[in-house]
């Protein structure tokens, strides 16, 4: 590693907050209803473990596998899904979990595909964001961190599949990736 930019206690005590701010959203707007958490695997499975137990509500999970990015550090654009839901979201409070808004295009792109399924609500929180990703044409409601244009692993994330049980995020040393 070259630097920790998040340490483990950052994390957590972030994602509480989010975790209170959502409810509280939710409970203003009168939603009594379970909320279905989508998680985006694999990189948002460590956020969503800990968000889904922070989060004062009762809470359905459900899971999306989409491909967009090859074995490396950038994006080929194409995406697919490889894994859709078990179930119909029609009628239901959707909150989308994501670990890194980067370039934006995925969650652009599934933003639209859930909403021709018609959720009753469709939010969006993110760990994390990279400054590409501001100026989005759909809302990122939520967001844990801004992070620097940098390739970070750790908590979720990886590198060729390497350093997602990491507890921090942080930077990887150049000499890693660029070979
Ligand atoms: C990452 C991340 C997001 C997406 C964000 O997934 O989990 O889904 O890339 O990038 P974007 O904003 O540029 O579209 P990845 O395809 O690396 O798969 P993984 O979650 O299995 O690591």
């Amino acid at each position: 590693m070259k630097s920790v930019l998040l340490s483990e206690k950052q994390i957590i005590d972030r994602i509480n907050e989010l975790a209170e701010q959502v409810a509280d959203d939710y409970r203003a707007i009168g939603v009594q209803e379970d909320i279905t958490l989508i998680a985006i695997l694999k990189g948002s499975v460590y956020f969503l473990t800990d968000f889904s137990r922070a989060l004062p509500m009762s809470t359905k999970l459900e899971f999306m596998v989409l491909s967009s990015y090859g074995a490396g550090t950038t994006s080929s654009g194409v995406i697919k899904i490889l894994k859709d839901l078990d179930t119909d979201i029609s009628g239901q409070h959707v909150l989308v979990v994501e670990d890194v808004v980067d370039t934006g295009n995925t969650i652009t792109w599934l933003y639209d595909r859930l909403l021709e399924r018609k959720p009753k609500s469709l939010k969006l929180v993110s760990l994390l964001r990279k400054p590409s990703a501001h100026g989005l044409p759909i809302p990122v409601d939520y967001i844990g961190f801004e992070l620097p244009d940098e390739f970070v692993v750790g908590y979720g994330l990886d590198y060729d599949e390497r350093y997602r049980d990491m507890p921090y995020i942080g930077t990887l040393k150049k000499e890693i990736y660029s070979n």
